[in-house]
């Protein structure tokens, strides 16, 4: 049996992984509702071997440097940005995700989002609410078709690859693009009706999706994004919702999360945002941390992580 190690873990996690991972190793449970801020990161983090990371978690160079005994970082997510991963290799320390268990979960709600959008399905259930609907009438509330309307999909892995496939159960003709294969991003972007963004953070993707990029769209199409916030360029959004460039946007990422109440980007015309959901389904969030166990077990045994970056 390998020797008992401390890991900390930046959240309550009420999966029933945990049991196993607690079995052979001593817990560090964050007890705040909200992510610990950098400060208490550090201080936790500083014995610690191992690391139980949410996106909600920077984990940085510096981070890393003041965490001597830390020998393993398993992140309960797909996307790694939160983490620098070069300065963690330096240290020789393995970093582990969570792919593949949560494409469909993320590629549902991509395709909830397109369809709330193209049938306005927030502003109907608003006016209803607000006792403002009076009748059925002929030309209210009209949205767009899916059938024979163009999706254009950025980033051609696995979730892009999962919308391509409800893309085309919908009907729909699908475009996509990646750095290195697929059509060019321009055209893409000027021909589709629907632009749903699959690509990591980095920072070629850092603020993909800015003026030009939106200029380039019709003003009928419209945006779903439920990569990360930082891929567009809320500035740049803003004012093409206002100046009705694009006829709509749904953001299921933002930078920064939580969006503030007063964030001038919620004052813009045709626009929904969620709270980073992406993955937010009871069996994907238990498989989810069903691999981020795994991923410490194996590391802090000395074994390869099964579901490595
Ligand atoms: C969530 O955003 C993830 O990367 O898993």
């Amino acid at each position: 049996m390998p020797a008992m190690g401390r890991i900390f873990v930046t959240r309550a996690l009420p999966f029933a992984a945990l049991d196993r991972l607690a079995a052979e190793h001593e817990l560090d449970v964050w007890e705040g509702d909200l992510p610990p801020g950098p400060d208490a990161l550090r201080e936790r983090l500083a014995t610690a071997d191992g690391l139980l990371s949410l996106v909600t978690d920077p984990v940085d160079a510096d981070l890393i440097a003041a965490c001597p005994d830390l020998k393993a970082i398993a992140n309960m997510a797909v996307g790694t940005d939160n983490i620098d991963l070069e300065a963690a290799a330096e240290r020789g320390i393995p970093v582990g995700n969570t792919p593949d268990v949560l494409t469909d979960a993320t590629a549902d709600l991509a395709f909830a989002l397109l369809l709330a959008l193209a049938r306005r399905i927030p502003e109907g259930a608003a006016q209803v609410r607000d006792g403002r609907w009076r009748t059925w009438e002929p030309a209210a509330g009209l949205g767009a078709d899916l059938a024979g309307a163009t999706l254009g999909i950025v980033g051609r892995g696995r979730i892009g690859d999962a919308v391509s496939r409800r893309a085309e159960g919908f009907g729909m003709e699908v475009l996509a693009s990646s750095r290195r294969s697929g059509v060019p991003l321009d055209e893409l972007l000027e021909r589709a009706d629907f632009v749903s963004l699959h690509c990591p953070l980095t920072p070629a993707t850092r603020h993909l999706i800015g003026h030009d990029a939106l200029r380039r769209m019709k003003p009928s199409a419209r945006l779903v994004n439920t990569a990360r916030g930082g891929v567009v360029d809320q500035a740049a959004l803003r004012e093409a919702l206002i100046a009705g460039e694009i006829a709509g946007a749904a953001l299921d990422v933002t930078d920064p999360e939580p969006l503030p109440a007063d964030d001038p980007l919620l004052e813009a015309p045709n626009l929904l945002v969620v709270p980073h959901v992406g993955s937010a389904t009871v069996r994907t969030r238990a498989r989810m941390a069903e691999m981020a166990v795994e991923n410490l077990l194996a590391a802090l045994a000395g074994r390869p992580m099964p579901y490595a970056v």
